[in-house]
């Protein structure tokens, strides 16, 4: 079963010449493994800066067809005042095909409510973008809300969704991205696949409750590496992983691809 892997730059790395390095390789990898890396599919997340410059290698060589062009952020309004954002139509037109919304950095470093979380969703189905969907606790500690971090993860997800149609639900991709696992986390370590079954569980029972959805499509993000991505592709029901730090790694991020394609074929 083809997996989706998708690597969030993040702010990294620090030069143009550092991103056309990672795809570099990325490049080399697939041209390496010829019919085998088809069982792949790829999105760069890369930083604004370099959204233009990585969509022309992403059109070039092994990377066509293979990879595609996604975004960290979107503005929640298309035209207007709102300095330092970039709309979805600009978005579209360099090419972009993915964003991620509400990923817990943008959530908890820089203060962004479920409300903004759940207009730039909105802004992104509007622009036609495929959103991936970022929700995750904080601590696995008990309350508050009362019902703990399970019920901390139906009131995001319920808030994050507010107002959609369930056809736009089913055009998302959500990762389940807890953030006590995220690298840059203090003390971070990764989950397991068994346990975020069982977040990615509670997930689905709400979006299957509010919105008669059964097939969402989920990814894993938190501390991916070569060490553990073979455990999370093996599991059916994750479609792929988010990988951040070690993404922006490129012999790291190799590895992580040769064992997505043997986990793949
Ligand atoms: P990480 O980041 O792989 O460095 O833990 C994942 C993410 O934040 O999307």
């Amino acid at each position: 079963m083809k997996k989706l892997i998708v690597a969030n730059w993040k702010m990294n790395p620090a030069t143009l010449a550092e991103a056309q390095g990672i795809l570099e390789s990325v490049d080399d990898f697939l041209s390496s493994q010829e019919a085998r890396a088809e069982e792949l599919s790829l999105v760069f997340c890369p930083p604004f800066v370099f959204t233009e410059e990585v969509a022309k290698i992403l059109q070039s060589s092994h990377l066509a067809h293979r990879a595609q062009l996604g975004a960290q952020d979107i503005a929640m309004d298309d035209t207007g005042a709102m300095t330092g954002e970039v709309s979805g139509p600009m978005l579209t037109k360099l090419g972009v095909q993915y964003v991620i919304i509400g990923h817990s950095e943008r959530r908890w470093k820089l203060g962004e409510s479920d409300d903004v979380v759940n207009k730039k969703l909105k802004a992104a189905l509007r622009n036609e973008l495929i959103p991936i969907v970022c929700l995750g606790e904080r601590t696995r500690n008990t309350g508050p809300p009362a019902g703990g971090w399970q019920d901390f993860l139906r009131q995001q997800t319920t808030a994050t969704f507010a107002g959609l149609l369930a056809d736009d639900v089913g055009r998302c991709l959500v990762a389940y991205e807890p953030v006590w696992a995220i690298s840059t986390t203090p003390g971070a370590r990764p989950d397991t696949p068994v346990s975020a079954l069982q977040s990615v569980g509670i997930i689905r029972d709400r979006l299957a409750t509010s919105y008669k959805l059964q097939a969402t499509s989920f990814l894993y993000g938190g501390s991916i590496t070569a060490v553990n991505v073979g455990a999370f592709l093996a599991v059916p029901e994750f479609s792929g992983v988010l990988v951040g730090g070690a993404s922006v790694n490129k012999e790291e991020f190799v590895k992580i691809l040769g064992i997505a394609v043997s986990v793949s074929s």
